[in-house]
């Protein structure tokens, strides 16, 4: 055989640490951590294995064992002790995710990132507050008179956003993330932190979020789920990616310091056309049911949970992710950490 091109000589034992393109680092991951106010216990949360609801009393424990593991950050979200229909705990002083930084900050050196949306907040669990119920029947009817809906209220949910915004910065929160899909929302959050004085806080925002079913388990986990509709007026159709571009391009200009993509595994595609359009950081999350889905195929004994795990976070920073949100941070932080 007259051969001059054998790439399966790189790929013998020794050599291929050498060549390999891509790793991963502990320092790449930030764990999701949920605070749960209606509790005094840590809930297990069923559809995701491994992970649990933790009371307020229990967040520090709850960082310091993700800490030990090798990641530094945290995203945190919170479940209300209550809810109403604007959905205003949270951004109250004393709010579920108000303490927990406040005491993560003070006992912990985590680099604490706060979810800043209204749904696990409104008892409709919309990401804001509705047109109807703001302004009466009649915006709902002024909509083509085949469709009437019910939506959220968007530049009413700027305002909610900024407040949010600020009460987490005032707690200690190091990056806030807004997730709303909510039009002009870095612009409003950006304009409110540099008017309290909060111009070191960055900005990360899921800039293209798709409305997507893989999002079914952390609803559970978070008590989100939206009572009635689906978020299709705000989060985007995953049959496009050049509005994914357009999306990222506007929160680009408005001041996001890092972008992000939600979910991770199915839009690889968008991860990979932002890393070559921007040059900020990129961020993707590898959400609930990407997390449950390799679960449950691993419990039926028909995948390698580490192998997959590994594979996938992975395949998320080979096209283009730096940061990468996971649940299972832990799981390979640890496995990479001793593996050193
Ligand atoms: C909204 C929010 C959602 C997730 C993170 N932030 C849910 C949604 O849009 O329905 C989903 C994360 C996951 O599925 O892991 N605040």
């Amino acid at each position: 055989m007259d051969l001059t091109h054998r790439p399966r000589r790189l790929r013998q034992d020794r050599v291929r640490g050498l060549v390999s393109e891509t790793s991963l680092e502990p320092s790449d991951f930030i764990a999701p951590v949920f605070v749960d106010a209606t509790t005094d216990e840590r809930q297990p949360i069923e559809s995701m294995p491994g992970h649990e609801r933790v009371p307020i009393g229990e967040s520090v424990a709850r960082v310091e064992e993700v800490l030990e593991t090798g990641v530094e950050a945290v995203m945190l979200f919170g479940i209300p002790e209550s809810k109403d229909s604007e959905g205003t705990r949270a951004w109250a002083d004393e709010g579920v995710v108000q303490e927990a930084t406040r005491l993560i900050t003070d006992e912990t050196d985590a680099y604490v990132i706060t979810d800043v949306c209204l749904c696990e907040y409104t008892e409709h669990g919309h990401c804001g507050p509705l047109e109807e119920e703001l302004h009466g029947e009649d915006v709902a009817e002024s909509g083509p008179a085949c469709d009437p809906i019910q939506t959220v209220d968007n530049d009413a949910t700027l305002e909610s956003l900024e407040r949010i915004a600020i009460s987490h910065a005032e707690a200690g929160a190091d990056m806030v993330a807004p997730s709303g899909m909510m039009d002009g929302m870095v612009a409003a959050i950006r304009e409110a932190l540099d008017r309290d004085g909060f111009e070191h806080v960055p900005i990360m925002s899921y800039a293209a979020k798709y409305e997507s079913a893989f999002y079914g388990p952390f609803r559970d986990a978070a008590d989100g789920a939206p009572s009635f509709g689906n978020r299709r007026h705000y989060q985007m159709d995953p049959a496009n990616a050049r509005e994914a571009m357009r999306e990222v391009r506007l929160d680009a200009e408005q001041g996001a310091d890092v972008l992000m993509v939600k979910p991770a595994l199915p839009y690889l595609d968008i991860v990979s056309e932002i890393r070559r359009e921007f040059d900020h950081p990129v961020a993707a999350y590898n959400v609930s049911g990407e997390y449950a889905m390799l679960h449950a195929a691993s419990q039926k004994g028909w995948l390698d949970l580490e192998a997959v795990a590994l594979e996938s976070l992975l395949s998320i920073k080979r096209a283009g992710a730096d940061l990468i949100l996971t649940y299972f941070a832990e799981d390979v932080a640890e496995r990479l950490s001793a593996r050193n």
